[in-house]
């Protein structure tokens, strides 16, 4: 689905702040494959993401989505595949907009040529069908600035799913909401992908949403993967095995392992 051979980026090179944010990343991610991409502050993660939704041109390596070599893809081409959700609620939707119109953009986005007025019709319905599930029922014609960061996550997921992307990355896309927001984010995060069978990398900094999320969990550190699990022995996972193994090789401290310890 996913393959990513020996890729590095490195920022500004051949500078004095010459940065090698990723240093050589071979990855398979298999169609289905639900992974949490965890590791500490600068690991990469963010990186790795825009270098695979193409927001930054790598230094070196081959991406390859769906058989497709999209190394060198534009950024605009690739999001016709790739669904993104960001940690901060405010930049996947248009606060001056109503909720029914930036529905209507992010669908138009996966619609290249079709006459979009005629959809719009049926549309209406099924986008009140899919406010009713997120607790927006009945509010197409509400601005999204007026809604909490929470409902607006949740409204971004939706508008990502319009497209009908591959693969989706979520980076931190719950971290900015307070815990009960976050808890239904994630479900409904786990339900989408789900319903829509999805292959999706979600980067987080909780390690008890990493250990529970999906199939598989990615470490990184200095831009390498250094822990890589799936299966039962992702089952076998717990928040101080996961941070004694992140020590044992050089990683210093996770943002929050502390607090999360002490749980
Ligand atoms: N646009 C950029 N220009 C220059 N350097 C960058 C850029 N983006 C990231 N970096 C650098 O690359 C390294 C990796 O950063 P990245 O944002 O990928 O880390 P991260 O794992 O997402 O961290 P965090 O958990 O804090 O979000 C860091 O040293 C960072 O300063
Ligand atoms: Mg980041």
């Amino acid at each position: 689905m996913l393959k990513i051979k020996n890729l590095i980026k490195v920022f500004y090179p051949g500078t004095v702040n010459e940065t090698k944010a990723i240093n050589g990343i071979d990855l398979h991610i298999e169609k289905g494959d639900v992974v949490s991409l965890i590791g500490s502050n600068g690991s990469g993660k963010s990186t790795l993401f825009n270098l695979i939704s193409g927001t930054f041109p790598v230094t070196s390596g081959q991406i390859i989505l769906d058989g497709s070599d999209v190394t060198n893809m534009s950024e605009y081409k690739r999001a016709m595949l790739i669904g993104r959700v960001f940690q901060d609620p405010t930049k996947g939707t248009s606060p001056t907009m109503s909720i029914e119109d930036n529905l209507i953009v992010s669908s138009k986005k996966g619609m290249r040529g079709l006459n979009f007025s005629l959809y719009k019709k049926g549309a209406r319905e099924q986008f009140n069908s899919m406010l009713d599930k997120i607790g927006l029922g009945g509010r197409l014609k509400d601005n999204v600035g007026l809604l909490s960061g929470g409902q607006r996550q949740a409204l971004t997921l939706l508008m990502t799913m319009q497209s009908n992307p591959k693969l989706l990355l979520l980076d931190e896309h719950t971290a900015a909401l307070d815990p009960q927001a976050a808890d239904r984010i994630m479900q409904m995060t786990e339900d989408i992908i789900k319903t829509h069978s999805l292959t999706c990398m979600m980067i987080t900094h909780n390690m008890q949403f990493a250990i529970g999320f999906g199939n598989r969990l990615i470490m990184m550190n200095g831009g390498k993967v250094i822990l890589d699990v799936k299966g039962e022995e992702k089952k076998s996972l717990t928040v101080p095995k996961l941070i004694s193994f992140f020590k044992s090789r050089g990683g210093e401290e996770f943002s929050d392992d502390a607090a999360l310890l002490t749980d």
